[in-house]
């Protein structure tokens, strides 16, 4: 098997699977042969062996702490990925209740959360922004939520349009859940907002393999006993996220990325600033050439992890993403099912990234327009 050296890693604006935090990858081949204590690989040793609980309480202690979590929730490491919470959500908080829930559709993953929901009961939809494809968010003070819906489930960043909401909504009374996967821990939250708050691993913290989720213990009283056992939030809740093996691996990466947040990067409210800057870096070129970069997301709208944008012709597009490649520059293919260019600048991407994704936009832009 040949070595791969550190000085081949290329600057990688993939959404997911995502960068990762440099120092987080070298500890985990550290101790990739050997996790200190246990003798063996985290892979290699049991989840109810006393080195995987440490591991396990470690990561969900520094997630509790980088989300200011109080008693009002449970905090859940589970497998399935987002798409298993479209699923799971309804199952859990619509079965059997009165009032349907409301979802707000700003994008590709809110619409597919609404298609999941439908097979469980009653929905609504509180807004859908196809008409003007997906570029813009609505505005509080249009969504008629009910005081008394099931709940209402918002996406906070559409990963494929690159638009985010840049606040915790308030939903009164009708619990607030949020689908948060690609813009997780990119800032602090006011947690008592959310109902249920939920992220699958890979965009902005961690690998594949593991999704986590904020529920608030009121809610959990929803469950009904029938639904099938991996499905009910209060197996896993009663069993500390161990009704089934968990994705070990995946959870001990999860921890060192929190690590990492609290200790290098020094809290949520670093990282958010650090995560306007990248962003502004990037924004501030599609700024300076409207006419050749055409930013897909209303201005007040734009997303700080996922830039998107496009080119008056297809072979610009494909020149400009040969030409990043050759500069060591990857991943930059818009989602197939809009095209264009994409820019994910997650909370790993280093500042050196956007400067040096700017700098190639910049350039070739003079070159082009
Ligand atoms: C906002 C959002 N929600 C849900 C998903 C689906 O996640 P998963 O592939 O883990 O099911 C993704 C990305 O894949 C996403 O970006």
């Amino acid at each position: 098997m040949a070595t791969q050296v550190a000085s081949e890693r290329v600057f990688n604006y993939s959404a997911g699977p995502a960068v990762l935090p440099v120092p987080v990858l070298e500890r985990i081949r550290d101790e990739m042969l050997c996790l200190p204590g246990a003798g063996a690989s985290i892979m290699e040793i049991s989840h109810r062996s006393e080195q995987f609980i440490a591991v396990h309480e470690d990561a969900k202690k520094r997630l509790a702490r980088l989300l200011k979590l109080g008693d009002e929730h449970e905090l859940l490491f589970l497998q399935g990925g987002s798409r298993l919470q479209f699923s799971m959500i309804p199952m859990n908080l619509l079965r059997g209740q009165e009032c349907a829930a409301q979802y707000v559709i700003t994008g590709s993953w809110g619409k597919s959360a609404l298609a999941e929901a439908k097979k469980e009961g009653a929905v609504e939809v509180l807004f859908d922004g196809a008409e003007t494809n997906y570029d813009r968010l609505p505005s509080t003070s249009d969504l008629s939520i009910r005081p008394d819906a099931a709940y209402v489930h918002v996406t906070s960043n559409e990963t494929i349009q690159g638009i985010q909401f840049s606040d915790d909504l308030d939903t009164g009374t009708a619990p607030l859940v949020c689908d948060v996967s690609s813009d997780f821990l990119h800032r602090p939250y006011d947690m008592s907002r959310y109902g249920l708050m939920y992220a699958c691993a890979q965009k902005n913290a961690g690998p594949a393999g593991v999704t986590v989720v904020a529920i608030k213990k009121e809610l959990l009283a929803r469950s009904q006993a029938d639904l099938p056992g991996y499905m009910n939030y209060n197996n896993h809740v009663e069993n500390d996220s161990m009704w089934n093996t968990p994705p070990t691996f995946a959870v001990y990466v999860l921890g060192l990325v929190a690590q990492w947040l609290e200790e290098s990067i020094g809290g949520l409210e670093q990282m958010h600033q650090l995560n306007r800057d990248k962003a502004a870096v990037l924004y501030q070129v599609i700024d300076n050439y409207p006419e050749f970069y055409v930013g897909h997301a209303r201005r007040s709208d734009r997303s700080l992890m996922n830039v998107t944008f496009r080119f008056a012709s297809e072979s610009l597009e494909k020149q400009f993403l040969a030409g990043a490649k050759e500069a060591g520059m990857d991943s930059l293919k818009g989602h197939r099912s809009v095209g264009g260019i994409r820019a994910s600048i997650y909370n790993a991407m280093p500042m050196e990234g956007a400067q040096a994704l700017a700098t190639y936009m910049a350039d070739f832009a003079q070159k082009n327009a």
